[in-house]
């Protein structure tokens, strides 16, 4: 693997090796830690705000003994501000660090850079597009409460339209066997045309009561509305109406979880952080453990390469 751009991208397998890899590393010692990206650096750039993201990868590369240089308001603090491309920022930051970590805002625009960088760009989320690294870790968090993935029914509810974790998520649940989606939206806010035919055995569908989402659900995958990606005030008009609250919390098997990607807003109360089933800080935590297993896989068996190793050798005369 030589970037982490897309969810699209990703096999069964790589998944699976991922999964087995977080595991090994959470059993790991702090000193053992310490030696997966010894002396290694990592770049991480953030054109667009981030908490769990930006600070789960941060904190991952120093745990496994990196160290991080980057930006987290590129777009106010870095060369972005005069104009720079994204293909020149990869190819100078490239040539400082071993691998890059980028959130950006215009949708696809890392995925069309990352050919010029001399080093592993890691998409962070692009824009309304994707945020492949939040699907591993979704993938992960059902997995681990669950004990499988294979021949879940898995219900995707709030913003489809704008939010890029279900996108990349729903293409990484297409991998595996028997999965259902049900998608609970409101009309102005659902999927993407082109996700609903991806390759593989994924039966989606959409429901129109909570009560039709809900029914029989291994997971409940609830998202925020993305106000700041919304093109008009209208296409949020229902958004009311996709909230979890603890009353909800009654019509949902005893079996199921709740995931959501967080940050959340109103559209899940408070008060559901008390029931067993609520899996979303677990889900956050789990985040740290993937990502440390993506760097390692990325850059942690490489050697230190510089701009002059890359230069080609030069002629005899
Ligand atoms: C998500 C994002 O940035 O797309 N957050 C995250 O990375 N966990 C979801 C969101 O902002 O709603």
């Amino acid at each position: 693997m030589e970037h982490m751009l897309s969810a699209r991208d990703l096999t069964r397998v790589e998944i699976e090796s991922f999964i087995q890899e977080a595991e090994l590393l959470r059993s790991m010692s702090r000193t053992e830690l310490l030696k997966v990206l010894n002396g290694h650096i990592v770049a991480t750039l953030f054109y667009e705000p981030s908490t769990r993201t930006r600070l789960s990868f941060e904190s991952a590369i120093v745990r496994l003994g990196g160290q991080v240089v980057g930006s987290e308001n590129a777009l106010e603090t870095s060369s972005a501000k005069k104009g720079e491309r994204l293909v020149d920022v990869f190819r100078v930051v490239g040539s400082y660090t071993d691998a890059i970590v980028i959130r950006h805002h215009e949708t696809g625009a890392i995925e069309a850079a990352a050919d010029w960088s001399p080093v592993p760009i890691i998409n962070a989320g692009s824009g309304s597009g994707e945020h492949p690294t939040q699907a591993l870790l979704d993938v992960y968090t059902i997995w681990r409460e669950l004990g499988r993935v294979d021949g879940s029914r898995v219900c995707i509810m709030g913003d489809l339209k704008y939010g890029r974790t279900v996108h990349s998520l729903i293409q990484a649940l297409a991998l595996f066997r028997n999965v259902e989606v049900v998608l609970y939206h409101p009309d102005s806010l659902g999927l993407p045309e082109h996700l609903y035919r991806l390759p593989g055995s994924l039966k989606i569908s959409r429901a129109h009561s909570f009560e039709e989402a809900v029914s029989g659900v291994d997971i409940i995958y609830q998202t925020r509305v993305q106000v700041e990606r919304l093109q008009d005030a209208g296409e949020a008009a229902q958004a009311g109406n996709y909230q979890l609250t603890g009353e909800h919390m009654q019509q949902i098997p005893l079996s199921a979880r709740i995931l959501h990607p967080l940050p959340r807003v109103n559209e899940l109360a408070l008060e559901v952080d008390d029931d067993p089933r609520a899996a979303y800080f677990r889900q956050a935590e789990n985040g740290l453990y993937i990502r440390m297993a993506l760097l390692r896989e990325l850059i942690g068996g490489r050697g230190l390469a510089t701009e002059v190793d890359r230069r080609p050798a030069a002629q005899s005369c």
